[in-house]
């Protein structure tokens, strides 16, 4: 291999190759849209509501317009507010906590599993008990299905059964995963997912979903969707906000669930291959019984006292790129550090914001551009 080939840059997450096999069946999908001119609700949302349905096992799907809007909506239905507490891991994306925090309610931070990155069974009860201890009414618990793998649905769920809490899963990173069989969207009171570009199924801008099988919370949402209208158009019933999904985006949707399933394949076998390369030299993401995962991202640990910044730059020099997600956990950011904690504080998720790294993870990345990675890891690591 030539110093010009060993160095070319790799892509992170290669939308292009995804554009290139779908090709004409995207431009046919928007062109069909751009003749229609239903722009907003056109039949390919509703189309895409079914089609994700059918995918999922979920009763009713509400497309929307981001992921952060699918956990909005749903804290939304549900009438949370000042006093309320919702339990949210603290090492995850910002708009976990986010979404909480703008329906007045309070994020109560809870810790993470050392070894699959989600939220921990025994953290969530102090979260239940912090929150209790401070005056504040627990209502809901959002265990988020990070980096792609299914969190503990059942220890999650008996918690939330045991404190009369309802779920909302924030499946933004996980869609097409499951957890002991079924396929995520299909537990707790509601799931919420995104379809933003780098996602496993992403569109080309911003979208996202809500599943559930509550038949009720179903026509809450699709009212909040659209400023809380009612059945009359211009009687709104209660407050929403104009969160639908476009109609190219639906169109775009359909076209890449229709190879979502072999992409999923195809991100497992890269997975396979990560950890035969690199499990005696890092820490290698670990499935927990009973979970699958869509690999949205893939996540090691360094070990202990290795330069993070220095290895992320040995990569660099090689053109592999690497990220790290999260360098911070929501409790240690500013928007949201005088939020509670759990009893006891988030060590492990502290932990992992100082020794995570990400590496290049899709469906495209072929043999020899990983063998490239996981020996410029190897080298990196032992430098
Ligand atoms: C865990 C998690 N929740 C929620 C979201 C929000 O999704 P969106 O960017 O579509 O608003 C994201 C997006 O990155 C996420 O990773």
């Amino acid at each position: 291999m030539n110093q010009q080939v060993r160095s070319q840059p790799i892509p992170f997450i290669d939308i292009v190759a995804q554009r290139q096999r779908l090709g004409r069946s995207i431009d046919e999908a928007v062109s069909r849209v751009l003749a229609h001119c239903q722009f907003i609700n056109g039949p390919e949302v509703t189309a895409l509501e079914a089609e994700l349905a059918k995918f999922s096992g979920a009763r009713h799907v509400i497309a929307c317009a981001s992921g952060t809007d699918a956990l909005l909506m749903v804290l939304m239905a549900k009438q949370l507010g000042p006093g309320d507490a919702v339990l949210c891991p603290s090492f995850t994306f910002c708009a976990t906590g986010e979404a909480v925090a703008l329906t007045g309610a309070t994020p109560v931070f809870v810790d993470v599993d050392e070894a699959t990155f989600n939220m921990d069974a025994a953290s969530l009860e102090r979260g239940i008990a912090t929150a209790k201890r401070l005056g504040l009414k627990p209502k809901a618990a959002i265990p988020v299905d990070l980096f792609g793998q299914s969190a503990d649905h059942d220890a999650v769920g008996a918690i939330a059964a045991a404190e009369g809490l309802f779920v909302l899963d924030d499946a933004a990173q996980s869609f097409g995963a499951s957890y002991k069989g079924r396929r995520l969207g299909t537990f707790g009171l509601a799931t919420a997912t995104s379809f933003f570009p780098a996602k496993p199924l992403g569109c080309f801008g911003d979208g996202g979903a809500i599943f559930t099988d509550d038949d009720e919370l179903a026509e809450r949402l699709r009212s909040i969707r659209v400023h809380g209208q009612g059945s009359d158009k211009y009687d709104n019933v209660r407050l929403g906000l104009t969160a639908r999904l476009d109609t190219m985006q639906a169109a775009i949707l359909i076209e890449k669930l229709g190879i979502f399933e072999d992409e999923i394949a195809a991100r497992n076998e890269i997975a396979e291959r990560y950890a035969r390369g690199l499990g005696n030299v890092v820490t290698v993401p670990r499935l927990a019984e009973g979970c699958t995962s869509v690999w949205a991202q893939y996540t090691i640990r360094l070990p202990k006292g290795a330069n993070r910044d220095g290895f992320a730059a040995a990569l660099k020099a090689q053109g592999i790129p690497s990220a790290i997600y999260y360098q911070k956990s929501m409790h240690q950011q500013t928007a949201y550090r005088d939020f509670p904690v759990a009893d006891g504080g988030l060590p492990v998720s502290e932990r992992l914001s100082d020794d995570v790294i990400s590496l290049p993870m899709h469906a495209y990345l072929d043999e020899p551009t990983q063998a490239r990675i996981i020996a410029a890891v190897r080298g990196a690591i032992s430098a």
